[in-house]
């Protein structure tokens, strides 16, 4: 099924209710047949589209249109080929360019940009795939790579609890694949990875899957969306919801929730320096009547979390407590620390999971996680950092202005010893008894691809193989 060209709002609106009728089939539904097309299959295990889209006040009392109601927003944003980026949305490393207006490479074509494209692609080649999950389809950038890759695919999952993913991903996969591989579409959280597999295909639940891919976060499609609420640069209701059919958003955390319960989340998962006087101010603004859109967010926050000193230029004052409530409002760590252990759990012996995280807290997650899953003490890790060969190196020396990017990627073979020699790394891979981290030190985006989509510069690629 091709989803055309928005032209009018009617057309725009039959074509959104055609996905989310077509979604909302809870059974094993194939939607083209016609040789050589492949054949798409499409699942639902979310509710969609919900009885009632629980939608914010503020959203439902006029002030903003419902997202999901309002025809192809989403399509109308993506053809103006502009884009704001929400620099930061809980990138910790690379402070100095959040909130960054960017004149984006996004298109209608793809109005997502993959990122750490060629090295996610890196990770699969010259490995019979026969059967992937990508557990956050997306605008299947990294889909569509995987397939082009692997001809010898049969079974091909794409995993991603907003239906506007779907329908960006579908026909353009419908594009790329071969008609021998199998497309199963399969609209639900990625913590439930296990039952999407296994009723997909139970045998293959048992007998393991080749690779696996959890592209973590936003697309540029939720981003750029402000009736999604995900951006202190545009205006919207306090959505901030991954998936539409879910009850809990922002809005209701900042207008429900207890103090302390507000306070948690601003420090641990927005790690705001301020976070109880933050929080007592979300509390008072109840009082007057209480929180309800982004930009009513971003004026109570005002001047009150600025960045780390000595981290380059000041964070936008509001990242990281967008950060604490997204991560709230859609659970990311705990699904993240369920879905690692399915998703390993998964594979077949000599298959590999990648993930890409933004912000230290999901990358601190996944680290941890892979050292665990391949069996690896932290006190073996910490004796593999070094090797036998120290030498003096010129990738150390200082390049005034370089971006810290520029420099990591430079010097991500060395490592500084004791007596301020270097060491040449020359394996990035620990081994375990059940797994081998083929990433001691993360993958990240080079210069090119950072100049070209800033979102890539938070970015971290690690990859593990079962045993
Ligand atoms: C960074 S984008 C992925 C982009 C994709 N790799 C591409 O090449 O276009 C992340 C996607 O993951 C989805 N997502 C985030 N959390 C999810 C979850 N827990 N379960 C399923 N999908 C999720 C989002 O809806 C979004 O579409």
């Amino acid at each position: 099924m091709h989803l055309p060209g928005c032209a009018t709002g009617a057309h725009r609106s039959h074509h959104l209710a055609s996905l989310a009728h077509l979604l909302a089939r809870t059974s094993t539904t194939s939607i083209s047949t016609s040789p050589p097309t492949p054949r798409i299959r499409t699942h639902s295990t979310t509710r969609f589209p919900p009885r009632a889209i629980h939608t914010p006040s503020s959203a439902s009392s006029g002030r903003f249109r419902p997202w999901l109601s309002s025809g192809c927003q989403w399509r109308a944003w993506s053809a103006t080929g502009r884009t704001v980026l929400v620099g930061g949305v809980g990138e910790e490393e690379d402070e100095d360019e959040e909130g960054v207006e960017d004149e984006s490479r996004e298109t209608k074509e793809a109005p997502h940009v993959a990122v750490l494209l060629k090295e996610v692609v890196a990770q699969f080649a010259g490995r019979s795939v026969v059967s992937f999950v990508d557990c956050t389809l997306g605008a299947a950038g990294h889909a569509s790579a995987i397939l082009r890759e692997h001809p010898e695919l049969e079974t091909f999952i794409g995993l991603d609890v907003d239906p506007v993913a779907h329908g960006e991903a579908r026909p353009r996969l419908q594009r790329k694949a071969s008609s021998d591989v199998q497309l199963h579409l399969v609209l639900t959280n990625f913590r439930n990875i296990k039952k999407a597999v296994t009723d997909v295909d139970a045998k293959l639940a048992d007998e393991g899957v080749n690779g696996i891919l959890m592209d973590l976060g936003m697309s540029s499609m939720q981003v750029n969306v402000a009736e999604r609420g995900f951006s202190f640069m545009k205006d919207g209701p306090a959505d901030m919801r991954m998936d539409p059919s879910a009850s809990l958003t922002a809005e209701e955390i900042l207008n429900k929730w207890p103090e302390a319960e507000v306070a948690r989340i601003l420090r641990d998962y927005g790690e705001e320096r301020r976070w109880k006087q933050l929080a007592r101010k979300i509390v008072e603004k109840r009082l007057a009547g209480g929180i309800h859109s982004t930009s009513e967010l971003v004026e109570l926050i005002g001047g009150s979390a600025f960045g780390r000193p000595g981290r380059g230029k000041a964070v936008h004052p509001a990242t990281r407590t967008f950060q604490a409530l997204r991560i709230a409002v859609n659970d990311e760590l705990r699904t993240l620390e369920k879905a690692l252990t399915d998703a390993f759990d998964l594979l077949s012996p000599k298959g590999r999971l990648a993930v890409i995280s933004f912000h230290s807290l999901e990358d601190r997650i996944v680290k941890r996680f892979f050292l665990k899953a391949a069996g690896v003490g932290q006190a073996v890790e910490e004796e593999d950092m070094a090797s036998d060969s120290p030498v003096t190196a010129p990738e150390y020396r200082h390049i005034p202005g370089e971006t810290r990017h520029s420099r990591y990627t430079r010097r991500k073979h060395l490592e500084k010893q004791g007596d301020g020699s270097y060491n040449v790394r020359d394996k990035n891979v620990l081994e375990g008894s059940t797994g081998v981290v083929l990433t001691k030190r993360p993958i990240v985006a080079e210069d090119d691809e950072i100049n070209t989509n800033p979102r890539s510069r938070s970015a971290k690629l690690r990859v593990i193989e079962k045993l």
